[in-house]
């Protein structure tokens, strides 16, 4: 079986949805179930025995030592992490214990459990780790993408704590030989993603006729991927790479903020027209004609990175993936699943969700 941790949070639950849909092997799902971690998207396996969730915090040696023992995985797929950049400029502290002391707590976890194994069980295990792009820092208009060899230069607390995390999981492979892998991704998209991130805080804002902030000028590029290719990826990293190996996994699609705000909005013009569905702007009162007319230029992030871009043709020469997803098709995908499931949405912007965006956006010009 595979331990996966994480696996309530955005590209965790798509992965287990993914993995338990092309394969009959059962999976542990540790998740704390912080504001980030929803059983509703796991909703579809309800009652399957394929799928056994533990409530849990990564930074717990003792339930991690008892759940090693007990369920005996082949390997490990991390994806339990504190996430969002904007949080971790306003309390980085989150992000140091469990990116950083949680990831440590899990690899001496496994490596005590992975000791302990026959010959052939300890070459076969896998810990695989799942990090970000923005590990690498920030690009120039004109630099190459990032690379597996492009120097760590991690410039928020979210990305050092992740640079943390990575770096000790390379140490456990080359000082014990522990059986790790490394992704990194570039920023993901898709269903289940929470509204805190750009794309979703943009839809449920548009929906509601509320302002759509963009940090600064919007020119910061990121390279979208669909979540769905990110978790096919991570299956074929599972299933081929090499041991200590990193990595990069990308979708060939660099674009800037303001022109995913748009595409977005002209996406909902056409799905969801304003007019029809009666959507006022929030703080005019005015009937909304087009959803653009809600973006609203916001200051800046601090330390904002301007551009990411992946070079992922390292995981393709090798491993033979490439993203089924066009950013086009994907985008579409997105939005019609944000419109197909405003429960979801609801039930997710809670007490909490509302001291957040209050918290985030109150303040900002
Ligand atoms: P997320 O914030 O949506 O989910 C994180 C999950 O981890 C939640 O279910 C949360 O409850 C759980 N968690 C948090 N702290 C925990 C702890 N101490 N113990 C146990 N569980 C805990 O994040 P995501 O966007 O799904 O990202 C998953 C992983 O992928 C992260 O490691 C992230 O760094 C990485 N990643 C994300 C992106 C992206 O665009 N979202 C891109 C590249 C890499
Ligand atoms: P985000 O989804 O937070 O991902 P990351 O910071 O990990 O790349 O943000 C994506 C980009 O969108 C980033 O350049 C910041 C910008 N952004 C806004 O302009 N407005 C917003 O309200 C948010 C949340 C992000």
């Amino acid at each position: 079986m595979l331990l996966v941790t994480g696996g309530a949070g955005f590209i965790g639950s798509n992965f287990v949805l993914q993995w338990c849909a092309h394969t009959d092997e059962p999976v542990l799902n540790l998740d704390a179930l912080t504001y980030a971690g929803n059983l509703a998207n796991l909703q579809s396996l309800a009652g399957s025995p394929q799928h056994m969730f533990v409530q849990g915090d990564i930074r717990d040696s003792a339930l991690l030592n008892r759940l090693f023992a007990e369920h005996k995985p082949r390997a490990v797929v991390h994806f339990a992490a504190e996430s969002h950049v904007d949080r971790s400029i306003l309390g980085p502290e989150a992000f140091v214990e469990t990116n950083v002391v949680g990831t440590f707590r899990l690899l001496e976890a496994a490596r005590t459990y992975w000791s302990g194994l026959d010959e052939a069980a300890k070459a076969a295990f896998r810990f695989l780790h799942v990090s970000t792009d923005e590990v690498y820092g920030t690009l120039g208009p004109n630099d190459p993408a990032f690379s597996e060899t492009t120097p760590y230069a991690p410039n928020s607390p979210y990305s050092a704590s992740k640079a943390g995390s990575d770096h000790l999981v390379r140490a456990y492979q080359h000082t014990y030989g522990l059986p790790t892998l490394t992704t990194n991704c570039s920023n993901n998209y898709g269903p289940y993603h929470f509204p805190e991130k750009l794309i979703p805080l943009m839809i449920v804002n548009a929906l509601a006729g509320k302002p759509l902030p963009v940090y600064g000028d919007g020119q910061q590029i990121r390279d979208w991927l669909y979540v769905e290719d990110h978790c096919a990826a991570i299956r074929r990293v599972l299933e081929a790479g090499q041991p200590g190996e990193t990595y990069n996994v990308g979708g060939w699609n660099e674009k800037a903020n303001i022109d995913i705000v748009q595409t977005v909005c002209a996406l909902l013009d056409e799905l969801a027209a304003a007019p029809d569905r009666g959507v006022r702007d929030a703080r005019s009162g005015a009937p909304l004609g087009r959803y653009a007319e809600l973006i609203t230029h916001v200051t800046d992030r601090p330390g904002h990175d301007r551009r990411y871009a992946i070079d992922a043709r390292k995981l393709e020469r090798e491993l033979g993936w490439r993203p089924a997803e066009t950013f086009e098709t994907g985008i579409r995908k997105t939005v019609q699943w944000y419109l197909a499931n405003q429960e979801w949405v609801a039930a997710v912007q809670d007490g909490s969700y509302r001291d957040w965006v209050q918290t985030q956006y109150g303040a900002r010009a």
